[in-house]
């Protein structure tokens, strides 16, 4: 089956005993057979390891909602926060050109509270007309909430009432939530998200796919980068070739030895966003139970202007991983200059790839040198189909790094402390004793 994708964890020998790294490799092989056989913890939610089988022969009601949408207006509002947010965020940031003018261009929201966030986005949405995409598979979460409604009377001022279901589209859970009765009492057009693929896992489900179609990306070569990865771990059972296993054990056993913050790095602006679903995805799967590997991101060569100077010397308890990008998707070479003014004539005539990669593997030595180990993915280069697989295999290799950690990598129970305390202070109902208790405690801060 193909596979693109390729991890390098040998350069972390000299940080751990071998035979700390193959004992960890036989664990995460057992939670791999756990996860499928569907006897580990947070088993209801494992319906993501399944989806890239269904959806490559489900795109087309997803191709034809985002043709609708595109063509009746420039702009569609996606609101949604979390895993409701990030993977449409990081596909699209990733493959669209960021000078160009989009033909149809995406804004996102339900991602923030900031009022002067909003204030601009509706200014903005005065001179245009829009779709909005809502998705909540609670239909319950608070920020999406908000934008929502104040998405919503926009449109309605502007459309009219009985106009605006057909620009809106609601992507939620098939029964139950807010967001579910809305969207049916007001009839707009509606996806589902699967009760057993919990909102950070959901990448391949019209929670990704509809933005991603709308943005005029081709969803059937992203479903099957998905696919492929998921055929080719399944038949790397083998932890030689397994390289989410491998990845995994990795990963858990520099934790074991105390390097207890993983830096996603890449070499390329666009992915500025894939680092940030992936801290989303191994962040809130693993940290808890006063546990995990705390996820951080950089992106070089900007960064070694900034955190390089701290991966290089400061505490060592950090280990990388770095997303290796073989080929670009565009040529240019450095220019010659007569005078060689800047001092940058040997440069002249190289493919920035080439000093890009010189750059990388620079790095990645004298950082290895500075205590920090180094684990290597290498993708062929950013399209759909390539980003398919690097996240199929993240999430796999999130769900058994989490089971080997022994937690439940599905569930989320510390994001309920915010909102509760937020709730408290704004005065909901049945919140009475907490706000007390809460004033209470911010009039003693003075
Ligand atoms: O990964 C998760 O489950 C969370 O990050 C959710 O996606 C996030 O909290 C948004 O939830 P919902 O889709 O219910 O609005």
């Amino acid at each position: 089956m193909k596979n693109n994708l390729s991890v390098r964890i040998e350069s972390i020998g000299s940080f751990i005993h071998s035979d700390e790294l193959t004992a960890c490799m036989e664990s995460a092989k057992a939670s791999l057979i756990t996860l499928r056989a569907g006897k580990g913890r947070g088993n209801e939610f494992t319906g993501w390891l399944y989806l890239p089988d269904q959806a490559v022969n489900e795109t087309g009601k997803v191709q034809a909602c985002a043709a609708r949408l595109r063509s009746q207006a420039p702009v569609t509002v996606v609101v949604g926060i979390g895993g409701s947010y990030l993977g449409a965020r990081a596909l699209t940031d990733a493959l669209n050109d960021p000078f160009a003018r989009q033909e149809h261009r995406l804004v996102f929201a339900g991602h923030t509270l900031s009022e002067d966030y909003h204030a601009a986005l509706l200014k903005y949405l005065d001179s245009t007309s829009y779709n909005i995409v809502v998705i909540s598979k609670s239909g319950t979460t608070t920020e999406p909430a908000i934008a929502f409604r104040i998405l919503r009377d926009h449109l309605r001022n502007k459309l009219g009432a009985p106009a605006m279901k057909n620009y809106i589209v609601a992507i939620t859970d098939a029964r139950r939530g807010a967001l579910h009765d809305l969207a049916a009492s007001e009839g707009y057009e509606t996806f589902v998200i699967p009760d057993d693929v919990g909102g950070r896992y959901s990448v391949l489900t019209p929670v990704g796919l509809l933005p991603l179609a709308l943005a005029g990306h081709d969803i059937d070569a992203f479903a099957s980068g998905m696919r492929d990865m998921a055929l080719s771990i399944r038949e790397g059972n083998d932890t030689a070739t397994n390289i989410a296993v491998a990845y995994a054990a990795a990963r858990n056993t520099l934790y074991d030895n105390g390097y207890s913050t993983e830096i996603l790095i890449s070499y390329e602006p666009s992915l500025v966003y894939l680092a940030e679903w992936w801290k989303q995805l191994y962040g809130e799967s693993e940290g808890k139970e006063s546990k995990g590997i705390f996820p951080a991101s950089v992106t070089f060569t900007t960064d070694l202007h900034s955190m390089g100077q701290y991966i290089q010397q400061g505490e060592r308890k950090l280990f990388e991983t770095v997303i290796h990008i073989e080929e670009p998707r565009h040529m240019l070479v450095v220019p010659g200059a007569a005078d060689d003014a800047d001092g940058i004539g040997f440069i002249a005539g190289k493919k920035l790839t080439e000093v890009n990669h010189k750059a990388e593997e620079g790095t990645r030595i004298a950082h290895i040198e500075g205590g920090v180990p180094v684990i290597t993915v290498s993708l062929a280069r950013i399209d759909e189909y390539n980003l398919g697989q690097l996240m199929y295999f993240f999430e796999l290799a999130c769900a058994i790094s989490g089971y080997v950690l022994g937690v439940n990598p599905f569930d989320q129970p510390g994001v309920e402390s915010y909102k509760k305390n937020m709730f408290a202070l704004l005065g909901k109902p049945g919140f009475e004793a907490e706000r007390e208790r809460l004033e209470q405690q911010l009039r003693a801060r003075g």
